[in-house]
């Protein structure tokens, strides 16, 4: 008996489609939830039972602002553990003195160079002479950066976009540096150092907010083509400190210091290092920004408004002096 054959209707099509697409829908969401409380447990342990720190022997560490502050005292972290050091900064007797006091900390490797880190065509040069140099740069830690601690209508253009050259747009050309090697090898590790200043507007500190906020769109968004991409031997690590007691914002003071204390420069750069070393992709310092950016999320903007006002965030800045004390 012949076999007859007709070309499916055009309902039959639609039909078929949507009930395709009712399937994918339900897969997926199942898909979601599934991994979602997976995730949500996986932290929950993580929390409780400290995470494996991973094995950094013999990797390049290359920090940026090296000469003062956090980046030497990450730079203090990193000697322990037998890493090639290289470091950044505009201050050559800054990273003199890191490099001396890394080398009694038990650093073998350590190499300094001048960098404006602000300037694209220095960053690729003295990227080029790391490379021929020490070799291929494993963990990147964005670290340099200043502030003008003006009101905005005060600031000069010129330190408004120093500011943002310095805060911002020297990741991007570091990354441009040094993330083709990482990519290459699915082998390496990002670290932006931004600010609580980069998840909450200040008064006070427009330029510095703005620089620090548009650091951690570009590293989260980067992190997310590095994982688009497969690349998930490529980490990264968002950091997001409140006021360190470092000299850059000297005069400034904290309403609630129990709430939100000025943090100690050592307890900082100890936490940002266990960050990489456990690849945790953010840290928030204190542990209460957490609870803040939770309410910044979902409570009704006036009330924000007010808590900001209880926190001290419209005065933050009333006394702020910074480095300029240090060299009055
Ligand atoms: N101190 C704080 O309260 C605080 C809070 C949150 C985030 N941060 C961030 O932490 C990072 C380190 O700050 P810190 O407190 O250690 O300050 P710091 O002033 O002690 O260190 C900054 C370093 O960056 C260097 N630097 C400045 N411009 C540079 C450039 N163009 N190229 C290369 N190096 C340059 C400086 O010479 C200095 O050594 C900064 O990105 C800062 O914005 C600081």
């Amino acid at each position: 008996m012949p076999i007859s054959w007709s070309p499916p209707s055009s309902s039959w099509i639609l039909a078929t489609g949507f009930t395709n697409l009712r399937m994918n829908f339900l897969l997926e969401t199942l898909q979601l939830i599934v991994l979602s409380i997976y995730y949500n447990v996986e932290a929950i342990i993580k929390c409780i039972i400290p995470t494996k720190k991973k094995d950094v022997t013999g990797e390049i560490v290359l920090i940026t602002g090296a000469g003062s502050g956090i980046g030497r005292l990450m730079a203090l972290e990193f000697a322990r553990l037998d890493v090639a050091l290289v470091l950044w900064d505009i201050s050559q007797e800054g990273m003199k003195e890191t490099a001396r006091l890394t080398k009694e900390k038990g650093a073998s490797r350590v190499h300094y160079y001048l960098c404006d880190c602000s300037d694209k065509s220095e960053v690729y040069r003295v990227a080029k002479q790391v490379k021929r140099e020490v070799g291929d740069v494993r963990i990147l830690i964005n670290n340099a950066g200043i502030v003008t601690g003006k009101k905005f209508m005060d600031a000069p253009d010129s330190l408004i976009e120093k500011t943002l050259e310095v805060n911002t747009m020297s990741h991007f050309w570091t990354y441009k540096a040094f993330l083709p090697a990482m990519v290459d090898n699915n082998h390496g590790h990002l670290v932006c150092i931004s600010s609580s200043a980069g998840l909450i507007g200040v008064n006070g500190l427009a330029d510095y907010c703005a620089s620090k906020f548009a650091a951690i769109g570009f590293a989260e968004s980067v992190a997310l083509e590095l994982l688009a991409t497969g690349k998930d031997g490529v980490k990264t690590t968002i950091v997001c400190p409140y006021f360190i007691n470092t000299g850059m914002f000297d005069g400034c003071s904290t309403k609630w210091p129990t709430l939100l204390p000025i943090l100690d420069p050592v307890y900082v750069a100890k936490n940002v290092v266990n960050a990489i070393l456990t690849e945790q992709s953010y840290l928030l310092l204190p542990r209460s920004m957490n609870l803040l950016m939770a309410l910044k999320s979902f409570l009704p903007s006036k009330q924000s408004v007010i808590l900001g006002k209880y926190l001290g965030a419209f005065n933050f800045m009333d006394t702020f002096q910074g480095h300029q004390k240090k060299r009055n």
